[in-house]
């Protein structure tokens, strides 16, 4: 027997299948469209993702030669914060998926802040108002589309990240578990339910919003292309990221790179309160046990500065490249680059901010672009885990990566240098998909319990700091100065 996971990312969706051993077997993938009608606006076509998905799992079971009836479970992961309202008659979404990059809340965001600022519903969520997070995106829909919001106190249109939606396709069940409600801004930490003041607040009927439950249960029962599957875990995926990497004691670490990069850190059973710009977050929840939670560190753009060299720059042919060229040249040359293209993230939350090349001089070449586009993803990271020292009190002594961009070992090697710890490559790259598959092995008996999962993490590389500290610093202060010259931009 085996177990699938759905990992439905913000560029592509990916079906693997994972055997006991927590080896991949086979493995299917489809980028979508990214739909930008506007600067600062970013969609998805809900259909088109579930298309992809249904075509991924296809594929990849018949990739490994494997029906339905040979998956024990099937786990998803997936984009967090992307905001779907569909119709809970038809199935038809209301309009396209609002992606967790798009600015359009800004005003929203702002408004919403009232008196009491950024940090109004901190005490209950552990976000700052964002227009990365959910209820923003369901208030605007709410606000533009007419009659919407008469619609949604009738419990006649949905609302749901898109773990909901996957589940509501297979299953029929309106649900979503405690990481991606905890994503929305509208789920209080403590309590685990939707928070009524917020909901208040943010004029959000709750006859729309779908029951939270813990991340590794059976939901249902699949159809279609997974019929008879139990579905049996949801994991927003930068938990299952935690999850795959086996971060389950407190004190944990690890970092994903992807489209953006997200740095967890476990923090047990309490949830604290950052003082430092990062966000409270649930980390899982594995059936009645109780919550375990961590502190995050969300930085927009990582990956996706890698794409846009190649797609909108055309500077590189493919993201393989940019390992290349940025290896024609000893160092920078001067130039730092900040990818400000959604604002800032964590731990500035500046949607003011926009992107800036700076310390251009006739010297600069590509290579020196290319070293400043790796260097913007250690950098960013750094100053996460600067507050995560602050916040947590201790400092990370090694820190677990994984995701697409950590096969570009120039990278790797980049970040231990700016981190001045290790940086550990595990065996299993693919964590998205496999904290998924874990806890859906674990709540269908598939895997007895994490200790046996434990012993399945194996390091397969290991980058060791050489850059002196005076360097170190010296790169950093550069690197501060570089990003406060994106603030400001817009109003
Ligand atoms: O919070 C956004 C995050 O979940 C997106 O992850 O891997 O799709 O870029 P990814």
């Amino acid at each position: 027997m085996y177990i699938a996971a759905i990992d439905q990312g913000t560029t592509s969706s990916r079906c693997l299948v994972f055997d006991a051993e927590g080896r991949v077997v086979a493995d299917a993938q489809r980028e979508f469209e990214q739909i930008l009608p506007r600067p600062g606006w970013v969609e998805h076509d809900p259909s088109e993702i579930w298309e992809s998905v249904e075509a991924v799992v296809a594929q990849a079971l018949e990739r490994g030669g494997i029906t339905a009836a040979d998956l024990a479970a099937v786990g998803i992961t997936n984009q967090r914060e992307t905001t779907i309202v569909w119709d809970a008659v038809t199935g038809e979404p209301v309009h396209n998926a609002i992606v967790w990059q798009d600015t359009r809340t800004d005003r929203i965001c702002r408004d919403l802040q009232g008196a009491v600022g950024q940090y109004r519903f901190l005490d209950s969520c552990g976000l700052p108002l964002a227009t990365y997070f959910s209820g923003p995106k369901i208030v605007w829909l709410l606000a533009e589309i007419e009659g919407l919001r008469e619609r949604a106190g009738r419990g006649e249109v949905l609302f749901g990240t898109v773990d909901s939606w996957l589940i509501w396709k297979l299953t029929g069940r309106h649900v979503t578990d405690v990481t991606n409600a905890s994503r929305t801004m509208l789920m209080n930490l403590r309590t685990l339910d939707w928070d009524d003041r917020t909901l208040e607040a943010m004029g959000i009927p709750r006859a729309m919003l779908p029951e939270i439950r813990s991340s590794a249960e059976v939901y249902g029962t699949g159809r279609g292309v997974l019929e008879g599957v139990p579905v049996a875990s949801a994991l927003g995926d930068q938990q299952a990221a935690l999850f795959g990497q086996c971060c389950f004691d407190e004190g944990d670490a690890k970092n994903t790179y992807g489209t953006g990069s997200f740095l967890l850190l476990n923090t047990g059973n309490t949830p604290i309160t950052s003082r430092h710009g990062l966000l409270t977050t649930v980390g899982y929840r594995i059936g009645d046990e109780p919550a375990v939670y961590a502190l995050e560190g969300s930085i927009a753009i990582t990956g996706a500065l890698v794409q846009w060299l190649r797609d909108n720059l055309g500077l590189i042919s493919s993201a393989a490249e940019v390992e290349r060229l940025a290896e024609t040249v000893e160092d920078n040359g001067g130039c730092y680059f900040v990818p400000a293209f959604s604002g800032l993230f964590a731990p500035y939350w500046r949607s003011d901010a926009r992107g800036a090349i700076v310390g251009l001089t006739r010297f600069v070449n590509r290579g020196h672009l290319a070293r400043a586009v790796l260097e913007a993803t250690a950098w960013q990271t750094r100053e996460i885990v600067d507050a995560m020292n602050a916040d947590s009190g201790a400092a990370l002594t090694c820190l677990k990566a994984d995701g697409g961009m950590v096969v570009n070992d120039l990278l790797m090697r980049i970040q231990a240098d700016v981190l001045g710890v290790p940086v550990v490559r595990p065996e299993v790259a693919e964590t998205t998909a496999l904290g998924a598959a874990y806890a859906a092995g674990l709540a269908v008996g598939f895997w007895s319990s994490r200790d046996e999962l434990r012993s399945q993490w194996r390091a397969a590389a290991r980058w060791e700091p050489v850059l002196g500290d005076e360097a170190r610093e010296a790169g950093h202060a550069q690197w501060k100065k570089a990003v406060s010259r994106t603030f400001d931009w817009v109003d």
